[in-house]
């Protein structure tokens, strides 16, 4: 599939997600997790997943970097970049599915890895048919 963005930044990206994973906290699972976001500045946050004593408190590494955008006045999300440590690539999970909608209902979403598997999608095709801000418009 053909991404609207461009490889240099995809390249950006994929390098601060790998790099955000080394800050995971990440005791209880040991699976670490980096994610880099494009905003509609093209500017590029990013965040690690952080675990919690009360395992349901664990917040993963994509909201980390939306919120982290966000909360940086940012409102667009034009992108999601996930890295893991790991030998597959591993996609978003149904609450950061929710909240990239929020943000990028039209985002590219892209999964990396340490192997030369690659996911590389859509928010729409992700989570299709979702519930989002117009539905309480
Ligand atoms: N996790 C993420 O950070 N992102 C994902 O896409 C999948 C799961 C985190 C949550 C938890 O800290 C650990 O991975 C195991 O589920």
């Amino acid at each position: 599939m053909t991404s609207p963005i461009s490889p240099s930044t995809l390249r950006r990206l994929e390098k601060a997600a790998r790099t955000a994973a080394r800050s995971a906290y990440a005791p209880y699972s040991q699976f670490q997790v980096g994610a880099a976001v494009l905003t509609g500045s093209d500017k590029i946050f990013s965040g690690a997943n952080v675990e919690n004593a009360s395992y349901g408190l664990c917040n993963c590494a994509e909201r980390t970097a939306i919120f982290a955008a966000v909360a940086a006045g940012e409102r667009k999300v034009q992108a999601v970049v996930v890295y893991t440590p790991t030998a597959t690539p591993t996609a978003p999970c149904g609450a950061c599915r929710q909240v990239i909608n929020e943000f990028g209902p039209d985002a590219t979403v892209i999964s990396c890895c340490d192997g030369a598997a690659r996911i590389e999608t859509t928010l729409k095709r992700l989570l299709p048919e979702a519930f989002g801000p117009a539905n309480l418009a």
